[in-house]
């Protein structure tokens, strides 16, 4: 009867071309056993009230948030309570939330442009025009450090950027670190920006990255889904997907991290593509993906592959599509330790780790088990802060602290591979 009553029902509303959330509420769902935990995993299913997973069900100790659009929040709350589920309201209507979200960037960008990276606002967030250009500044000054690569096009035809940080050699190892594959963690593109300017500003200057650089290079994409980035910018603030339309439906868009020639299309993903874990028509279907893997394939000599996502506060490593531990679970997971111990001396920010499936669930078709399976063994997935309060619409104030905060783990890592050449 539910489906009946909502198939009539528009949930998108849109105005001024944007999607707005009004009345949309993120609810904390706390499942007490395993019975709940597959009734909450019915609620994901129920296509039709369209609810977004922010944190998917894993295990009855963790919780699992959902915002739900106005229209189905009372057929979801009645559904929980009718089978005595227990939850919060984690946001009681994320118009609000947005809407100051929207008011700070407008504030900052009625201040002039800065002309170069030492003037750029790195406590605020920026739109893809801003980064780009960031990102051309930072090659202009400093020419001997950084480059920028354009590793391919997305699918509306914007650059896929890299910067590569090299101090000179051929094709030397090489550590990779991506954010923003999904679009609306806006929080990755944000600290992809300050490592950057960390790199160079360390290089020469901190003993460990200077061995680092004089040995490796490394390869930065910040915007790694700039067509999903630009539309949670024009349209959409909560657009995870590739923007490429599916045949044959009205949902576009690919999930970039179930779309990997690795365990791809086994449970963990799903076939539907109005689904936000649409594993694509197949492998490799989406250029933002395919790009960064010609490009893996043709360089040959990375070491380590870091990929950056918000929320949750975990740092994973393979396998999420299968059970089998990795062959090298055992160091994989003692510099994960330490990674997070560093991550933590700064601010207390604590983290979870350990393999993708062992930790949040079954995901096929991710980055991370493609990398590892070419021989990429330092191979590391991030979910960054926080665990829960602001979820995807973290305050522009934590971009600096979470973005120092993450760059102790990643020259744990880094630091790691430098140490341990294979
Ligand atoms: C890097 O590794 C060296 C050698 O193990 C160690 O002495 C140093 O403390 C490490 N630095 C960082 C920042 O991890
Ligand atoms: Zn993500």
């Amino acid at each position: 009867m539910m489906r009946g009553l909502l198939a009539f029902a528009s949930l998108v509303v849109v105005v001024f071309g944007k999607v707005t959330f009004e009345g949309h509420q993120v609810l904390r769902i706390l499942p007490k056993d395993e019975a709940q935990l597959s009734l909450i995993k019915n609620l994901e299913e129920m296509i039709e009230f369209q609810v977004d997973i922010w944190m998917g069900v894993t295990d009855v100790s963790n919780p699992v948030d959902v915002r739900v659009p106005f229209q189905s929040l009372q057929f979801v709350k009645i559904y929980l309570e009718a089978q005595n589920i227990d939850y919060t309201i984690m946001i009681e209507d994320l118009q609000v939330v947005l809407d100051e979200e929207q008011e700070e960037m407008e504030a900052a960008a009625r201040l002039a442009q800065p002309r170069n990276t030492d003037s750029f606002d790195f406590s605020r967030y920026h739109t893809i025009s801003e980064i780009y250009s960031f990102q051309d500044m930072l090659v202009a000054e400093n020419p001997n450090l950084v480059s920028k690569i354009v590793i391919g096009s997305s699918y509306e035809g914007r650059p896929l950027n890299v910067l590569k940080f090299s101090t000179g050699g051929t094709n030397r190892p090489a550590i990779w670190i991506d954010t923003g594959i999904h679009s609306r963690e806006w929080v990755t593109q944000a600290s992809g920006t300050w490592f950057a300017k960390k790199i160079v500003t360390d290089y020469g200057r901190d003993p460990a990255l200077t061995a680092i650089l004089n040995k490796m290079d490394i390869f930065l994409e910040i915007v790694t889904n700039p067509d999903g980035f630009a539309y949670t910018h024009s349209s959409n603030r909560m657009w995870r997907k590739t923007r490429k339309p599916n045949p044959g439906s009205s949902c576009a868009g690919v999930d970039p991290n179930r779309n990997w020639d690795s365990g791809f299309g086994g449970p963990g993903a799903s076939s539907n593509p109005c689904s936000e874990t649409y594993r694509g028509p197949r492998a490799h279907s989406e250029s933002e993906v395919k790009s960064i893997v010609d490009f893996v394939k043709s360089h040959g000599n990375f070491k380590a592959f870091i990929s950056i996502h918000s929320y949750s506060q975990m740092l994973l490593y393979p396998f999420g599509y299968t059970k089998t531990p990795a062959k090298d679970q055992a160091e994989l997971h003692n510099l994960a330790q330490r990674a997070i111990t560093d991550l933590a001396s700064l601010y207390g920010t604590r983290y979870r780790y350990g393999s993708i499936i062992n930790t949040i669930y079954q995901a096929s078709g991710g980055t991370i088990d493609w990398t590892y399976e070419q021989g990429i063994k330092y191979s590391y997935t991030f979910e960054l802060r926080d665990t829960g309060r602001y979820g995807f619409i973290l305050p522009a104030n934590q971009i600096i602290p979470t973005a120092q905060e993450t760059w102790l783990a990643l020259m744990a890592i880094m630091n790691h591979t430098y140490n341990n050449p294979y």
